[in-house]
């Protein structure tokens, strides 16, 4: 006799629910997807008791056939997919027929629905046990409603796995809210215990989708950050990321969207981080609500049963666009921008970044003209490459040579201050690209404003337009040598020194082959190393600046990314890191007295300079008081 018995569809249909349904919000998750793929403008979550007692979603979307409502409820039954071709281009959020079978299978499940042209709506019932489906007339207008009461009520080992009503509704409500950020040309309501959680109208404009942002991430995140609009060799970033001081201590703020579908995915987090890398402060984490838009050929998201990952075909170009979209923004943060958000208590969003990669203009300028998008045309050239390029090529790095340091060069050493007979005149003969026949300047000009005093040796007081700027002098120099450093560094070329001795490393064959995969690439980096066997490496000459590192690791933690990655930015990791250090020692130590000239030498600086609002190490190098606030400290004007 067989040993072998086929599964009850009751059984099989559980057992696929331990994947999907874990607790109320897995529920409400495929409940909104559903609802979004069946075209929903308008979608009510009301939960009661975290969900654990009834879960109901009510959606305005197509809605569906009396025929169709059972075979709703069967396994492996969808109308989104009939191919595997259509599997290749998905572009609903659902697709594996299985989310509705999964959940009657655990709970008691009534799903009512009408199509536009049904003279009625039909409604079924599904109680966990046998799975048959009783089928019955109901009032509905246009669109479903699924209710879901006791879930587990039959499986009690899952029951015992939930948390408290609170906790369960926290899990609840982020899926709803990433749902919602998601999609914002669909109204939201979610309510529990009959209060009202959210209610979010369409957000069709960029305000009202800032607002939906704000009032899902809070009014703080909205504040502190840039929007950005990219769009490169079909490939489009936009959304908002924020400035490196709103950094977190946890990853809690971090939403991306491919296509819509909100994701995890490691190649994405590593991209973002990788932007972030010189500004954050460490072990802190960026926030962002992001949205990666591409053709859905490019992307498979068939590799997870939650469909929280995804994988891109080529991931390289994704790491790529993202990277360098983010460094980039988050390069040309100016004063200027964060002053805008602090002086009327809410964003000013720069809708336009620069045109050209290269230019470094103040962003103010630039957020003028509305609406233009940054379409820099990225070429298939290699992250490192392009790296090499942003960091070295800037032909305003003749900024740094201009203003070169009234308060010191990059060893730390004090010039001669210039004479200061007015600022303006010398900043004017400094810069005569920045005002046209005899235009006047005015402070408006200066986002930091004029040095007053210096407080302790270790801040600069200084009074612009709209209030006082307090700026870390120390923090401050810092970053501008250091980004001076890296512009020089990259600009002349990479020095590279031979070895006397080559080193030689035993590695793995994966290694190996991926060492010989990107020699011409390291090689322009000043690393020359070449596969000396199946299972070794050779390496014959290292960039001089990092000469005194430990070479072997440097090397398995560049190939162990490479493996991974598809590239690595060890080298240039180190090479900063490095610089970093190395600027941190030469700048304006605090203590120093410096001269007024000297002073507002290093505040132009930081107008021009890049990244200039935080130091090496992701600290703040400047904050800002308008006088509003000031007024409100004194309890003046009440
Ligand atoms: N709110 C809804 N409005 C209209 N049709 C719906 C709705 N919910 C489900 N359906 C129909 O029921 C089918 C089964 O839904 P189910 O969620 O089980 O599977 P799916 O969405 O196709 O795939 P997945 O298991 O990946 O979610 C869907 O393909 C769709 O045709
Ligand atoms: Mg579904």
């Amino acid at each position: 006799m067989s040993q072998i018995q086929k599964l009850s569809a009751r059984l099989a249909n559980q057992i696929a629910a331990g994947e999907v349904v874990e607790r109320p919000a897995s529920v409400v998750k495929e409940l909104l997807e559903n609802a979004l793929d069946a075209g929903g403008r308008k979608i009510n979550v009301l939960i009661e008791s975290g969900g654990v007692k009834r879960i109901l979603v009510r959606d305005d979307g197509e809605g569906m056939s009396k025929d169709d409502l059972p075979l709703s409820l069967s396994r492996h039954a969808t109308s989104k997919i009939q191919s595997l071709d259509d599997l290749e281009a998905v572009a609903t959020l659902g697709f594996r027929g299985e989310a509705l079978a999964s959940i009657s299978s655990v709970s008691r499940l009534l799903l009512s629905s009408k199509t536009e042209n049904a003279s009625q709506g039909w409604q079924v019932l599904a109680e966990g046990r046998d799975m048959d489906a009783k089928l019955s007339p109901v009032a509905h207008n246009r669109g479903s409603t699924v209710e879901v009461r006791d879930l587990f009520f039959n499986t009690p080992a899952r029951r015992k796995f939930l948390k408290t009503e609170k906790t369960e509704f926290n899990h609840l409500e982020e899926v709803v809210k990433r749902q919602a950020l998601g999609r914002f040309e669909v109204a939201f309501e979610l309510s529990h215990n009959n209060k009202v959680i959210h209610n979010l109208r369409v957000a069709p404009g960029l305000r009202d989708k800032e607002q939906r942002v704000a009032s899902l991430c809070g009014k703080p995140f909205m504040e502190n950050s840039v929007q950005i609009d990219v769009e490169a060799t079909g490939l489009k970033l936009w959304g908002w990321v924020a400035l490196p001081t709103f950094s977190r201590s946890q990853a809690d703020l971090q939403y991306f969207y491919v296509n819509g579908r909100v994701i995890r995915d490691r190649l994405v987090t590593h991209a973002i981080k990788q932007a972030y890398r010189d500004v954050l402060y460490h072990g802190r984490h960026p926030a962002y609500v992001l949205y990666l838009e591409l053709d859905p050929a490019l992307v498979d998201v068939n590799v997870h049963p939650t469909k929280h990952e995804v994988r891109f075909r080529d991931g390289r170009l994704v790491h790529d666009f993202i990277f360098r979209s983010l460094h980039k923004a988050l390069a040309d943060i100016r004063p200027e921008d964060v002053q805008l958000a602090n002086e009327n208590g809410e964003a000013m969003p720069f809708s336009a970044l620069p045109e050209n990669l290269q230019s470094m203009q103040p962003i103010k300028q630039i957020a003028e003209v509305e609406g233009v998008t940054m379409n820099p045309s990225y070429g298939p050239q290699s992250a490192m490459a392009f790296r090499q390029q942003a960091s070295g090529v800037t032909p305003n790095s003749a900024v740094g040579a201009t203003t070169q340091s009234f308060y010191g060069s990059s060893s730390g050493e004090v010039r001669e201050p210039l004479s200061a007979t007015g600022l303006l005149e010398t900043y004017k003969s400094l810069h005569p690209e920045k005002g046209v026949g005899d235009e006047p300047y005015s402070e408006g000009d200066f986002p930091l404003g004029f040095a007053i005093a210096q407080l302790h040796g270790i801040y600069i007081l200084s009074q612009n337009s709209s209030g006082l700027v307090l700026v870390d002098m120390h923090a401050a120099h810092e970053r501008i040598t250091y980004e001076r450093m890296k512009t020089d560094f990259y600009r002349d070329g990479i020095q590279a020194q031979p070895l006397l001795v080559p080193i030689s490393l035993a590695v793995s064959t994966k290694e190996a082959a991926v060492a010989e995969d990107c020699a011409s690439e390291l090689e322009k980096f000043g690393l020359l190393m070449e596969r000396s066997g199946p299972e070794s490496i050779t390496i014959r000459q290292v960039p001089v600046i990092l000469q005194n590192v430990d070479t072997d690791l440097l090397v398995r933690d560049l190939l162990s990314d490479m493996i991974e990655h598809g590239y690595s930015d060890q080298l240039e990791a180190k090479a900063n890191e490095l610089m970093s250090t190395m600027a941190c020692h030469g700048s304006v130590r605090a203590n120093r007295s410096l001269t007024i000239p000297e002073m507002n030498a290093l505040l132009r600086d930081m107008e021009e300079t890049e990244r200039s609002g935080q130091c090496n190490h992701g600290r703040p190098t400047w904050t800002a008081m308008s006088l509003k606030e000031l007024d409100k400290l004194f309890l003046r004007g009440r």
